[in-house]
């Protein structure tokens, strides 16, 4: 099972050139990690499970599939729900939860506002949703969060990662599988991811 998986297509490398751009509108970003995050979904869904099932053509009947796992996608707010649409309309049964998270400017640490996961009955497989892993302080609470509801299996989809975020995940978390379409090298003394693409949630949401 491979930890990390960062996307070498071309248009991964093209769409994610527009999305860093500084000059980027907001009604594009959007759209941009939208594009992304099919891409990602591709690559993150491939090895899902599937059963049989009879499907009945209007010429004869034949053999068809559908999922077999109970998926939950799993945004963390705000950034996270630039990614909702498209993963949605791949996996229409998925349930969604939302995971409320905002890093402190000061601390950098991780400040939970709602989560609203249930005690029991977990998902098969979760999705954590969110453009950026910069500290990976947001991610590890919420893989924390999806581990106490007892989700077997935790992948997460992230536009762009930065090496020392991968690193600790791994470190902590080695069963949960990443999906990005780049790792960057650095975090600046603000924790920003460098090169990066800027503050994710301000450029989808418009608030910078
Ligand atoms: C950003 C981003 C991640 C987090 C990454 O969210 O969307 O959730 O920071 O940083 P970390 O890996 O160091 O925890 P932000 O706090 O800006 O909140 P927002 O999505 O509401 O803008």
């Amino acid at each position: 099972m491979t930890h990390l998986v960062e996307l070498q297509h071309p248009l991964a490398k093209h769409h994610l050139s527009i999305l860093r751009d500084a000059t980027t509108p907001p009604w594009l970003f959007r759209q941009q990690v939208h594009r992304l995050a099919t891409l990602l979904a591709f690559a993150a869904t491939e090895d899902l499970p599937v059963r049989r099932k009879l499907v009945t053509t209007p010429l004869t009947t034949t053999d068809g599939y559908e999922l077999s796992s109970r998926i939950a996608l799993v945004p963390i707010l705000r950034a996270g729900l630039g990614l909702v649409d498209p993963l949605q309309s791949l996996l229409p049964d998925a349930e969604v939860w939302h995971l409320g998270m905002y890093r402190d400017e000061v601390t950098s640490r991780p400040v939970e506002y709602y989560c609203k996961l249930p005690a029991e009955d977990p998902c098969d497989v979760g999705f954590v949703l969110d453009p950026m892993l910069a500290t990976g302080g947001s991610l590890l609470s919420a893989i924390e969060a999806l581990i106490r509801w007892g989700c077997p299996d935790i992948r997460v989809m992230s536009v762009i990662a930065s090496q020392p975020g991968v690193d600790r995940l791994k470190r902590e978390y080695p069963q949960v599988r990443l999906f990005v379409c780049s790792v960057d090298a650095e975090l600046n003394d603000r924790n920003f991811i460098v090169p990066g693409l800027g503050d994710a949630g301000d450029r989808i949401f418009n608030t910078r």
